[in-house]
C-alpha cells in the first residue's frame, strides 16, 4: 500500500502522527509527511485509521 500526504490539503491537524507515528511525521511547519512511501503490511490498519481521521482527507492510500 502506497501512502502520500497531499500538501495542498494538509492543514496540520497532526492526527496522522498521533495515530501512526511509524508512518507519519510533521515537518518544520507542522504539516504531515510520510516517512515511507510503501506501508508495511503490519502497519496498514493504523495507516488507514490515520487517513480516516484526517479532517482534511489529505492522506492518500493506494
Ligand atoms: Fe495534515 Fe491530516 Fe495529518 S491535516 S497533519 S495529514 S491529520
Amino acid at each position: 500500500m502506497h501512502v502520500a500526504v497531499d500538501p495542498d490539503r494538509c492543514q496540520g491537524h497532526a492526527r496522522c502522527w498521533e495515530i501512526c507515528p511509524e508512518v507519519f511525521d510533521l515537518d518544520a511547519e507542522g504539516h504531515g509527511t510520510a516517512l515511507v512511501s510503501d506501508v508495511p503490511a503490519e502497519l496498514a490498519d493504523k495507516a488507514r485509521e490515520a487517513a480516516d481521521n484526517c479532517p482534511e482527507r489529505a492522506i492518500v492510500l493506494t
